[in-house]
């Protein structure tokens, strides 16, 4: 045994092609379940593909590399849910081609940003960040204002989108021209911007409450509950405990 032992550790050759092979398993144990899963992860019921101009902000967020500063990928970790909500769930990435996760944060992540700021906001910010972020080391994209979005170029692609499983009808991709009309890219964009975090689950309260653990479920709650107190999780239950 000890002498196999030192055949594969004095070849580095030997080596190498073995730990592969034994890496290679490892990895085959964590992606091919995860092929299979991929297939049994369902749009949210509620879930609608993005709209004509929101896909041609996207294409403008591609291009422009946004990815590179900014993730879409909010990570279950407390210090991530406290500052941008609900952490990413698989759901709202299935019709992502391709998916904008991202790896590094130069800025914040966006997952969650639709909403957070008006149109008017964004407009500003993307036409020059230190008009309204002093610190800001974003760089200015003013020519999205400039440039008009290409509707012949958007129908072709929610096609494409359509053929990996995007649901756009005909109606959807008939309609990319006249719904784009006139549009620039930095509506485009704006659009885009406002719709991430459209299908995100509702961010937990952060009432008092809910930082003291509650009992579980199925204990009885027999402690009277507080008009005055602010909205406990636990209340309903202990509504129907005491019916
Ligand atoms: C070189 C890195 C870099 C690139 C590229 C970049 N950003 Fe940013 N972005 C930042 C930084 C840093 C901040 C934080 C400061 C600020 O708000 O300007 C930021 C902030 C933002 C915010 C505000 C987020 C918040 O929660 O306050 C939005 C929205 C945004 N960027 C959108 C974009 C879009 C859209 C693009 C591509 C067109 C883009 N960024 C490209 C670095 C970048």
């Amino acid at each position: 045994m000890s002498l196999n032992h030192e055949k594969f550790e004095k070849n580095i050759f030997r080596m190498g092609i073995w730990t592969a092979i034994v890496v290679s398993f490892g990895g085959l144990a964590q992606i091919v379940p995860l092929m299979f899963q991929a297939q049994v992860v369902q749009p949210l019921p509620e879930m609608k593909p993005i709209t004509a101009l929101e896909l041609a902000g996207r294409e403008v967020y591609v291009r422009e590399g946004c990815y590179n500063c900014h993730s879409q990928m909010v990570r279950a970790l407390r210090s991530e849910t406290a500052r941008y909500g609900h952490h990413s769930i698989a759901a709202e990435s299935v019709w992502d081609h391709p998916f904008l996760w991202g790896s590094k944060r130069t800025g914040p992540d966006l997952a969650r940003v639709g909403g957070r700021y008006s149109d008017d906001w964004h407009r500003v910010h993307l036409n020059n960040p230190r008009d309204v972020v002093p610190e800001s080391n974003m760089p200015g994209f003013p020519w999205l204002s400039e440039n008009l979005i290409d509707a012949d170029d958007l129908a072709a692609k929610m096609g494409a989108l359509r053929t990996l499983g995007t649901p756009y009808t005909d109606e959807d991709i008939a309609g990319a021209a006249a719904s784009t009309q006139g549009k620039t890219e930095m509506d485009a964009t704006i659009a885009y911007v406002q719709s991430l975090g459209r299908y995100a689950p509702k961010r937990q309260q952060a009432t008092p409450a809910a930082t003291v653990p509650t009992p579980p479920s199925s204990e009885p709650v027999t402690a009277p509950v507080d008009p005055a107190a602010p909205a406990d999780p636990a209340a309903p239950a202990a509504e129907e405990a005491r019916s």
